[in-house]
């Protein structure tokens, strides 16, 4: 099974990505992440990105293309694979149909989350990250039980907020995403994989819409 999260910055893609790939070992693919990791190891793929992506701006179609056909590849057989801020425009949208053919596979459904903009933007200035292990949180909504302290891996120091988080570069994130990320709704609703997903409540409750909507046990 192939799954595209589909929503803007902040909408709680990799949240819920997260908890799939924890509950279910669904094999989770964000080309953000990808390219994350790629600038802090200082690789040369990663001083090509480094300064799009403190812009909010899109890399390039074909540098994520190289990145998610690897990886679809090698993980074509998990019990599911969920594609978290890919594809982002049509082109990638195209680009995927074509892997996934010629892997053989067949695209289960792409889930677009929905979210008010406000909130979007509360929810991503608030988010701050484990520097060791990853772990995501939020400073009012979800945050460690002891403050300043990892709960998954005990790491107790500053935790990481993204460059591309400040209220300035969220703006033109969403801007990008309305202006050509949104686009792929009607894409997908034309080929009957989209499914909305009202992902504005708590995180579990958002889990529970999402279980229900693939037909899993939460
Ligand atoms: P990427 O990393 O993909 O960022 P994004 O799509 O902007 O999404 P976010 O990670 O910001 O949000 P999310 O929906 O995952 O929210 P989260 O679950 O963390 O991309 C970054 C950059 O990389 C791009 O700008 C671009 O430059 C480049 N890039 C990546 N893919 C690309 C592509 N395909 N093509 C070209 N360029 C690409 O949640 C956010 C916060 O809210 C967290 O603090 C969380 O704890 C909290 N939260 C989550 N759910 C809830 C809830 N239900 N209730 C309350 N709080 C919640």
């Amino acid at each position: 099974m192939v799954f595209v999260f589909l929503g803007p910055p902040g909408s709680g893609k990799g949240t819920q990505a997260k908890i799939l790939q924890q509950n279910k070992s669904f094999v989770h693919l964000s080309t953000g992440d990808m390219l994350r990791s790629a600038v802090s190891e200082g690789s040369e793929l990663g001083k090509r990105v480094k300064s799009i992506m403190e812009q909010g701006l899109l890399v390039s179609d074909d540098i994520v293309l190289d990145l998610i056909r690897d990886q679809i590849k090698r993980h074509k057989s998990a019990p599911g694979i969920i594609l978290d801020g890919y594809p982002r425009n049509v082109a990638q949208a195209r680009a995927l149909d074509g892997v996934l053919k010629s892997e053989n596979i067949s695209l289960t459904s792409v889930l677009s989350f929905n979210v008010d903009e406000a909130l979007l933007v509360e929810r991503i200035v608030g988010r701050r990250s484990c520097p060791k292990c990853g772990a995501s949180y939020h400073i009012k909504f979800n945050p460690p039980k002891r403050s300043g302290v990892c709960d998954h891996c005990g790491f107790a120091g500053v935790f990481t907020h993204r460059t591309d988080d400040t209220e300035v570069v969220i703006r033109g994130r969403l801007k990008v995403y309305n202006d050509q990320t949104s686009a792929l709704k009607s894409y997908y609703g034309d080929m009957d994989r989209l499914i909305d997903v009202e992902a504005d409540l708590p995180p579990k409750a958002v889990t529970n819409k999402i279980s229900e909507a693939i037909g899993l046990t939460p």
